[in-house]
């Protein structure tokens, strides 16, 4: 039985130049895998409100949907570290509000860390958060709750300010007590320069391969989600095509009586049976004589 992941191994991992798978998981069964297969870093991603609720961002997802898909998660990971994201509106209205959510995200629902959006302007936030004992992972670079803020070119630093500007907002969400920083859809060489520039993990979307380590979303690289497929996400499996599959077969044998099999069925004592049908016949024939059966 391994212990549960802190964030003190993952500074370590960083020490010793291991890199940080990191994935999302949004329920039981799917952290179980997750977990299992050794990622010491789970997400419950507000991209939930995509890949599992069909929503077209990650702006309507509420701190309720959060806090339901956190608790199962956190069942289902017995090593992993959970973190959980902060909806939209649910951190920035000022400190206080900040605290109230993260601290009902955490206690409602064992997670371990909550993660939030934005540079050196959320980082007075962060630095609350932590200071009561709120593990905060970072999130710079695309920062999905502003999409409506974005033009079309989804990548962010790509010009020597804006990059310059990104550099800025890790070093201030590190200064905050940031764990570690996401950076989402970073030139990789920018990616680069912020990874050696910080001493706290920096954990890619999207960023190449210069980060401290990687997440990714389950849907995506596991081939359920197939709205859109980002250019910076690979398919290890194609799931949806492989369910798709079987559930066309489970479909035929349903309907051609195939299955449920015997092997599937339990049996009962031929004379109970038999008396059952003797007496539903006597039954028909006298509607008084019908027993009543506990
Ligand atoms: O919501 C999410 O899934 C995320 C990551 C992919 C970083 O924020």
């Amino acid at each position: 039985m391994h212990r549960s992941i802190t964030i003190h191994d993952l500074y370590k991992m960083k020490r010793e130049a291991k890199r940080i798978s990191a994935l999302t998981a949004y329920d039981y069964t799917s952290a179980q895998i997750v977990d299992r297969a050794g990622v010491p870093l789970i997400l419950v991603g507000d991209s939930l409100g995509m890949v599992l609720l069909g929503q077209d961002t990650t702006v309507r997802v509420t701190l309720d949907e959060m806090v339901h898909h956190t608790k199962a998660t956190v069942k289902g990971a017995k090593r992993a570290m959970v973190v959980a994201d902060l909806p939209f509106l649910t951190y920035q209205i000022s400190e206080t509000q900040a605290l109230e959510n993260a601290g009902r995200l955490m206690s409602e629902t064992g997670c371990k860390a909550v993660k939030l959006e934005g540079g050196k302007d959320i980082a007075p936030t962060v630095r609350r958060l932590v200071d009561v004992g709120i593990p905060v992972l970072g999130h710079i670079g695309y920062t999905p709750q502003f999409v409506h803020l974005f033009g079309r070119s989804r990548i962010q630093g790509k010009t020597w300010k804006s990059g310059l500007q990104l550099v800025r907002d890790a070093k201030a969400l590190e200064a905050a007590g940031a764990f570690a920083v996401v950076l989402e859809l970073v030139p990789m060489q920018l990616a680069g320069e912020i990874t050696r520039r910080l001493e706290i993990p920096t954990i890619g979307i999207g960023s190449g391969v210069n980060c401290d380590g990687e997440i990714q979303v389950f849907h995506d690289v596991f081939g359920l989600y197939n709205d859109f497929t980002p250019k910076h996400t690979k398919r290890f499996v194609n799931l949806a095509e492989t369910l798709t599959t079987a559930v066309k077969s489970y479909k035929e044998e349903v309907e051609c009586r195939v299955f449920p099999g015997v092997g599937q069925s339990v049996s009962m004592d031929a004379e109970a049976i038999n008396k059952i049908r003797a007496q539903l016949d006597h039954e028909n024939n006298n509607p008084a004589k019908a027993i009543a059966v506990v």
